[in-house]
């Protein structure tokens, strides 16, 4: 079976794909039941431009990106490489805008080939966390509270910006987190605590996106679950995020050590199970497929879970969450990943 590895991305997450894409092909090039998958490497450039062949296998090998001005890489934007008409799956590892959004999956879908994961609809609905806390909110799943802005109100109307500040400050209060609705790895996010913080993060937010979102800040622990099926999705055990940054930011993601993963998270039988019914809720929300990870709240003083977002293409290397999630639920690395292009098959 050819399938087309499809990996990087003009995305900020650009190198957290090629790392999640590195674990995928190790996998899929030794499948637990005998060689059955032929690879073929698809690496879309930080500007869109799309290689097969050597220069996706150098990228796949070295885990290096490629430059954008590297000569042997230049070549028009919008042609794609004549090897992908021999794709009979795809296996999208992309993250973020252009990739994870449903871009990426409507191309795919116009190919009339299978593809791993969500469809058009739940990808584009797990990217913008205003589309995504609609359909949670309809599915009865409860949230923080929050407020949508546009990109409008923040710099086109300087009568109407004091305004809009006030209402955050009157109905969320501080602290408060500013983000823009269509991003991941926490990229634009700002929790503030004054009003000069406020205008500030309203600024930034803006400038990655039109559409943005203020959540009333919550004191909670950071839990997740692993979400694997179509139509009969299973949820994994339950794992929690520790550290000791301010909040899980950039940073705090990428760089070594400074975040802990525990796997199953130490918490009531009754909050796991919470946790894993909100996930599968979530999942069915947004219309999922193939695999999500989903991010909750848990506040402790309270009792209460709140849902946080939905992951379609969650970070994918061997020490990721969702794949180690699997792992300590009884599904080794390359099981999952056969299961999941099975379940693009099915
Ligand atoms: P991303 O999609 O970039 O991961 P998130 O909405 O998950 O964005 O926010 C990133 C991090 O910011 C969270 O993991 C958490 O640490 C913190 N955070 C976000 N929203 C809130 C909130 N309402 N209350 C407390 N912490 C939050
Ligand atoms: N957006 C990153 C890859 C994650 O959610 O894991
Ligand atoms: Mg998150």
């Amino acid at each position: 079976l050819r399938v087309g590895l499809l990996f990087g991305g003009c995305s900020g997450e650009h190198e957290v794909s090629i790392a999640s894409a590195r674990a995928i092909a190790s996998a899929l090039t030794t499948p637990p039941n005998g060689d059955r998958y032929d690879l073929l490497p698809v690496y879309i450039q930080k500007e869109g431009c799309w290689q097969a062949g050597r220069l996706a296998q150098q990228v796949l090998e070295t885990g290096v990106a490629l430059s954008d001005s590297d000569p042997a890489a230049a070549i028009h934007r919008w042609q794609f490489p004549s090897a992908i008409a021999e794709v009979e799956v795809w296996f999208p590892v992309l993250h973020g805008p252009n990739g994870e959004d449903g871009t990426v999956q409507g191309l795919l879908r116009l190919m009339q080939v299978p593809f791993v994961g969500s469809g058009v609809l739940a990808s584009a609905m797990g990217m913008d966390k205003l589309a995504m806390k609609m359909a949670f909110a309809h599915a009865g799943l409860p949230q923080v509270q929050y407020l949508a802005v546009s990109r409008g109100e923040v710099w086109s109307n300087p009568c109407v910006f004091p305004q809009l500040c006030d209402r955050i400050e009157t109905t969320l209060g501080y602290p408060c987190f500013v983000k823009p609705a269509n991003l991941g790895s926490s990229v634009g996010i700002s929790k503030v605590r004054t009003r000069g913080q406020l205008e500030a993060a309203l600024d930034a937010a803006a400038s990655y996106d039109r559409r943005l979102i203020v959540e009333a800040g919550v004191v909670a622990r950071e839990v997740e679950c692993a979400i694997l099926g179509n139509d009969t999705p299973r949820a994994s055990v339950v794992g929690e995020i520790t550290y000791q940054s301010d909040f899980y930011d950039y940073e705090t993601k990428y760089t070594l050590g400074r975040a802990d993963l525990v796997i199953p998270a130490k918490l009531p039988t009754e909050i796991a199970e919470t946790v894993q019914t909100m996930a599968i809720q979530a999942f069915k929300a947004i219309d999922g497929a193939g695999l999500a990870r989903v991010d909750c709240f848990y506040i402790e003083a309270s009792g209460a879970v709140l849902i946080n977002e939905i992951n379609t293409l969650p970070g994918f290397t061997a020490t990721s969450m969702y794949p180690q999630l699997w792992q300590h639920s009884g599904l080794e690395f390359s099981e999952l990943v056969h299961q999941l292009v099975q379940l693009a098959l099915a």
